[in-house]
């Protein structure tokens, strides 16, 4: 070797060795923090820590959750955290406590608030949701739950090939926030499961939904007021009663929903398949551009339904009227089977019809047979073959 390729070789590794040091971020590792993988251990102070250490950290921070079983108790993860590049890679699993009276009365289990550029990688979560089902289930006295991982007024979040299991109540939720992809997720829950919702979106925009397998006993995806700029792909959703925009236009002051796209989803054996609803009474909330594209449906009770009449108990909006005005909301593509007669469903409001109602390439079919449709207030237009034969 020459002694000027020795420099540069010197030189090179000195560059590495100085890049590493800058670029290399901090670790939080649970177990070095005195967490026990033995799923009974309160790790949560070994969680927190990790956790104010990466918000303290100047450096871009890794919260590591090695194999094994980790309890941690209810936390508020924001506050002050000045760092925008923090990742929180698990390779084991975080769980709730199982008595779900302990986190039951808090509405969420892993909070994160206010927090900028935060990324979850991998794991599961388990939120030990079962006996809070049985007391729901049974009737009894029951706490609400607590959501398992909850993203309230935060922005740049990716979540990546992250598992939810059990969760109490809903699974995830975006609330408030700006710029979120989740891709990769899976949500395992029975479908008898009461209110475990897979993923909720609420005044947010820019949510990305990719690659993800959704099972649980409510909406796999539930998407409500002041939602704009959803982007839903590859999404299997069943059991749980499918992807749903509301119930919206409960209150009288209510945002919009707007720019919303579902395409290459299956719903297998659900109780809906594309589905809007909104509350029987008068309200300032609205719908517009909207596109369900190649959609297959297996079995779907309800496969393309618009439900403007929603009065649970019957309660408070009996002789009125929706006030959320339904308009641009395209259907290209969807094929397959329905479980019930009507595959197609247009109950629009009668003070605010649906409009620009779009039927393009649809072919749904009930026991090998053309299925019904019914339209009450719907305009609209249909393109291409439509089976069964469009009532806009
Ligand atoms: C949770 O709330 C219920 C009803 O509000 C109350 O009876 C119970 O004591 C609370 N449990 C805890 C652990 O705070
Ligand atoms: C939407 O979010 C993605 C990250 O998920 C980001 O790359 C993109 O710039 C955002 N778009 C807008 C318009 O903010
Ligand atoms: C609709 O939302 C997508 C992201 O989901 C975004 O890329 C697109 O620019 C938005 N379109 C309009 C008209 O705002
Ligand atoms: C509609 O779907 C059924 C069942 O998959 C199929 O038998 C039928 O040929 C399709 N109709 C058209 C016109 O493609």
């Amino acid at each position: 070797m020459s002694s000027n390729t020795c420099t540069m070789l010197l030189v090179a590794f000195l560059l590495i060795l100085l890049k590493n040091t800058i670029a290399k971020p901090v670790t939080f590792d649970l177990i070095e923090l005195g967490a026990k993988p033995d799923g009974e251990t309160d790790s949560t102070e070994s969680f927190l820590s990790a956790w104010t250490g990466a918000c303290d950290s100047v450096k871009s921070a890794v919260i590591y959750v090695p194999r094994g079983r980790f309890l941690v108790q209810r936390v508020y993860l924001g506050g002050k955290c000045r760092n925008n590049k923090i990742l929180i890679r698990i390779d084991g699993v975080l769980v709730a406590p199982a008595d779900f009276r302990v986190a039951g009365n808090a509405s969420n289990w892993l909070d994160f608030h206010g927090v900028d550029g935060v990324t979850i990688s991998g794991g599961i979560l388990d939120g030990q949701g079962t006996g809070l089902w049985d007391c729901k289930l049974a009737g009894e006295n029951c706490p609400v739950g607590a959501a398992t991982l909850t993203f309230t007024n935060s922005k740049n979040i990716v979540v990546s090939g992250l598992t939810s299991l059990n969760s109490q109540l809903f699974h995830i939720v975006v609330n408030g926030c700006q710029n979120v992809k989740m891709k990769g997720i899976k949500i395992l829950a029975s479908g008898k499961s009461p209110n475990t919702d897979g993923i909720h979106v609420q005044f947010s925009s820019n949510v990305t939904i990719l690659n993800s397998k959704i099972s649980t006993g409510d909406d796999c995806i539930s998407i409500s007021a002041g939602t704009t700029d959803l982007w839903i792909e590859k999404v299997v959703c069943g059991p749980g009663h499918g992807i749903s925009i509301g119930s919206l236009g409960r209150d009288l002051t209510e945002a919009g929903v707007q720019n919303v796209t579902v395409k290459t989803v299956t719903f297998k054996g659900t109780t809906n398949g594309a589905r809007i609803k909104t509350w029987g009474r008068p309200s300032s909330g609205f719908v517009r551009n909207v596109l369900f594209q190649h959609i297959t449906m297996i079995n779907v009770q309800n496969p393309l339904i618009i439900d403007q009449n929603y009065c649970p108990y019957n309660k408070d909006c009996p002789g009125q009227f929706s006030g959320v005005k339904i308009r641009d909301v395209t259907y290209e593509d969807i094929h397959g089977t329905s479980a019930t007669a009507v595959a197609v469903k247009f109950d629009c409001s009668k003070m605010n019809p649906c409009d620009d109602i779009r039927l393009e390439k649809v072919n749904l079919t009930y026991k090998n047979e053309a299925a019904a449709a019914y339209c009450v207030n719907a305009a609209g237009t249909a393109s291409g073959m439509v089976v069964p034969t469009s009532c806009l």
